[in-house]
């Protein structure tokens, strides 16, 4: 049962799939309601990009969806990190400075040893702490107020993400998003293929039940390879965004419509045309990306009637979000569940 292009608010569609209904209602309905609010990187201007705490901040700060950029490593280990080198993003160059085995996997280019998570196994990858790439979108631990620079983050797996989404769904009812990332290596069909299959065998893994297979609008799959983006829509039911240019014309935004859910463009493309040009076809519109940078685009992305906004500051984005679309007032939830109730009464009289 597909939920995501209609009105119905997720506590509905969960009864509906036969699914026990949450006891937080108020909590879960924002992912299908209201505009979204992704968590670029987990809370990325405030701790290292693709941490767990990164996520975690994130989920404190109420942001509806986290996102993991995905590779995969030589042994076959979903792992979250934005680049396919892990020089800009982890401390490699100095572990590797006293691990021969760790130097011997790296490949030299233009005077730069480069350390590429495909080349890598994951016990390599286990043996690095995440730092920040810096500049003014990316964490600072002499600025943030949520680390000072001496603590060690973990480079998370795909199952780490998971795991922990699911881990807060069945200890609090609370829902929270996942919208992973295929990224890709430009030549290497076969493996970016790979990330596709692989990521889509781990939101099916029996042990989440089905809570990621759709049901509970909190999965997106998203990948600027339009290829991988139609293997995605060929192979899963799941919504898939294309990271794309903004569509041109009606017929270009149409034809993307043949394949994918929503398109993820630019801030700079969000343009009031281009939003509603997409929302014609019938695509969804998210936009990345929003940091400390330039928070004002919040507010001004937000009133375009965009779907949602990747962010690297989810506590301005959702307080962005919240004010120009409040959470649901106690009465209308108590409308909400007689609407449901109705709803339910008529599918009975209609077995
Ligand atoms: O996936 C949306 C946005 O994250 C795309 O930009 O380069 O940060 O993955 P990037
Ligand atoms: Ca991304």
């Amino acid at each position: 049962m597909q939920c995501r292009s209609v009105a119905i608010p997720v506590i509905a569609c969960a009864m509906l799939a036969g699914v026990a209904p949450l006891s937080t209602p108020a909590v879960a309905a924002p992912l299908a309601d209201r505009p979204i609010v992704i968590a670029h990187r987990g809370a990325s201007n405030y701790l290292p990009e693709h941490t767990m705490e990164a996520y975690r901040l994130a989920v404190q700060m109420r942001a509806d969806f986290i996102e993991p950029d995905l590779f995969l490593t030589a042994d076959g280990v979903l792992v979250a990190r934005h680049d396919r080198s892990l020089n800009a993003t982890t401390n490699v160059q100095q572990v590797a400075a006293s691990d021969p085995d760790l130097f011997a996997k790296g490949t030299q280019v233009a005077g730069t040893r480069q350390y590429y998570i495909d080349t890598l196994t994951y016990a390599d990858i286990q043996k690095l702490s995440a730092v920040s790439r810096g500049g003014a979108a990316y964490s600072n631990p002499a600025t943030s107020p949520y680390y000072d620079g001496t603590e060690s983050f973990a480079v998370p797996t795909f199952n780490d993400v998971l795991d922990y989404v699911y881990d807060l769904y069945t200890s609090s009812g609370r829902i929270v998003g996942v919208y992973p990332e295929v990224k890709t290596i430009s030549g290497a069909a076969t493996y970016n293929l790979a990330i596709a299959d692989a990521m889509l065998t781990a939101l099916a893994d029996p042990k989440y039940g089905g809570f990621f297979d759709g049901r509970f609008n909190n999965v997106f799959l998203q990948s600027f390879d339009q290829s991988i983006v139609q293997h995605l829509s060929a192979n899963s039911d799941l919504p898939v965004v294309y990271l794309t240019t903004c569509p041109s014309t009606a017929a270009a935004a149409t034809a993307i419509a043949q394949y994918a859910d929503g398109i993820g463009i630019s801030t700079g493309q969000a343009t009031q045309a281009c939003i509603d040009r997409a929302h014609a076809a019938g695509l969804l519109v998210h936009a990345y990306t929003v940091s400390l940078a330039n928070p004002a685009l919040h507010d001004t992305l937000y009133a375009r009637g965009l779907d949602g906004i990747f962010t690297n500051t989810p506590d301005l984005g959702v307080a962005s979000r919240d004010a120009l679309y409040p959470v649901p007032e106690p009465a209308s939830l108590a409308l909400l569940g007689l609407g449901v109730m109705g709803l339910l009464a008529a599918r009975r009289s209609l077995c």
